[in-house]
């Protein structure tokens, strides 16, 4: 399966590439392909599909006084057992700090540590006279891409003029501008002022971020984007109104582009309020605190992502996974929202959440692969080499089973192999099931079984996004 077809064909992989995709039976030079090659991986019944791309994660990443639980040794072997075979992590930049300085600890953290091959976007936290001249020297690095915050002041955090400035690199080198579009200072506000009546339950988290205040800054980065000519890809989407910018946006020819993640379009904020334990009363609901927030279900901001998915208003899913324990890191906020550490961990479900998306007729098969490989792969500058099955590139392969089953959940007979004390995904049942995961021609997944090792994975240098105008 690719992102515009489906046939039934032999995919013949000489070390770590792609050599033909043939007719099946094929003879090659007057043999039989089948019976002349070391291995034959039977995928009758299956679909084989280019291994999924996930090009928004936070591997160790330090982030309100704990730091994200996955180490790039364990989040990318369970991208691996979830049939993701690349991904793009965000380097960052700290308040203060030169952006090689962040660039070469990501190096540090990542390097001989991954089971499936991986890329950098650039956060830039700190946009200054100096950052700005490295920016320009990040496509050497074969980074592509940087990421801005309009929320988290103090933190990651710039303000219009720094945008401004920074999409003008962006413009001037073809560097994707990534915006966090969320009014992070008016919800600091909103925030306070919920604290301090003495609404501290992780659900009015959710309520702080209002989505308003999503669209606010997802139209503000795009008039910026448009002034500029800056190309616009803004991360994790989930209010209805923010993709109305986006499409309004692009229907005017503006060069935007959104992604969405599995959790804006299965989780909701009732979904987070009505979340309630034993172990942590309303508290459980801080496994599901994440930025933007999980939306309303009656607002009908799921329903949106998925149209907006088949219609093309966003293009890409990715999962933004940022995962947390409960103990010791999501507790941090037990009294007050606002330290509960931002994120979920997703990395493990997202081929299979997005194909359950197949399986209820909400996108098709192919949109599965385009959604997932193929789009990231282009947006990204990894294209040819990922994203497709064709002769010449990495053999990065999928055998994905739809007559398999996966229960997702932790705890109770059920596992994952995130580093997460808890599942966001308790109970998601996916009718699917990934069967055999190659990387570059090594079979690193075979059932449940792990084959790979780490530092199987290496660096990927990125070319310039292929959507660029
Ligand atoms: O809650 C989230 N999304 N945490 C990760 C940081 C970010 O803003 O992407
Ligand atoms: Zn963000
Ligand atoms: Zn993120």
């Amino acid at each position: 399966v690719s992102a515009t077809g489906r046939a039934a064909a032999d995919v013949l992989v000489d070390g770590e590439t792609i050599r033909a995709v043939l007719a099946p039976g094929s003879t090659l030079l007057g043999t039989d392909v089948a019976a002349s090659v070391d291995r034959v991986i039977d995928a009758t019944g299956k679909y084989v599909i280019p291994g999924g791309i996930d090009a928004h994660t936070h591997m160790q990443l330090p982030f309100g006084g704990t730091e994200a639980s996955d180490t790039f040794e364990t989040g990318t072997r369970a991208a691996a057992h979830g049939g993701t075979t690349s991904i793009i992590d965000f380097a960052v930049q700290t308040y203060g700090q030169r952006i090689e300085d962040g660039l070469a600890a990501w190096h540090e953290k990542a390097g001989g540590n991954c089971a499936i091959d991986y890329g950098f976007h650039q956060i830039v936290g700190d946009v200054n006279a100096d950052s700005l001249a490295a920016m320009r020297r990040l496509p050497d690095e074969g980074i592509s891409s940087f990421k801005l915050f309009m929320a988290y002041p103090g933190v990651f955090y710039s303000d219009d003029a720094q945008i401004l400035k920074a999409m003008q690199v962006s413009r001037d080198t073809g560097l994707m501008t990534m915006m966090h579009a969320e009014n992070g200072p008016a919800i600091d506000v909103l925030a306070q002022q919920l604290v301090d009546a003495g609404n501290t339950d992780p659900y009015y988290h959710g309520i702080a971020r209002a989505w308003e205040m999503e669209e606010e800054a997802t139209h503000r980065a795009i008039m910026l984007a448009k002034l500029t000519g800056a190309p616009l890809y803004v991360v994790h989407v989930s209010a209805k109104q923010a993709v109305e910018q986006l499409a309004w946006a692009r229907d005017k020819g503006q060069n935007v582009f959104g992604e969405t993640c599995p959790q804006y379009l299965y989780l909701s904020l009732e979904d987070q309020l009505g979340a309630s334990s034993d172990e942590w009363g309303a508290f459980e609901g801080a496994k599901w605190v994440c930025s933007t927030p999980l939306r309303s279900r009656e607002e009908g901001h799921q329903h949106s992502m998925w149209q907006a998915l088949r219609t093309n208003d966003l293009q890409m899913v990715s999962t933004d996974h940022c995962p947390f324990c409960m103990k010791d890191q999501k507790e941090l906020g037990l009294g007050d929202f606002r330290k509960i550490p931002n994120g979920i961990g997703s990395i493990e479900h997202r081929m299979d959440l997005m194909y359950q998306g197949v399986v209820t007729g909400e996108i098709t098969l192919e949109r599965w692969v385009e959604l997932t490989s193929t789009t990231p792969a282009r947006m990204f500058g990894l294209y040819g080499r990922k994203g497709v099955i064709q002769p010449g590139a990495d053999a990065d392969i999928v055998v994905y089973d739809p007559n398999g089953h996966t229960s997702i959940g932790y705890g109770e007979g059920k596992k994952h192999h995130m580093n997460m004390d808890h599942s966001a995904w308790e109970g998601y049942e996916i009718d699917g099931k990934v069967d055999t995961v190659l990387s570059r021609g090594k079979v690193i997944v075979e059932g449940d079984r792990y084959l790979g090792a780490k530092g199987d994975g290496k660096y990927l240098k990125r070319g310039l996004s292929q959507y660029l105008i």
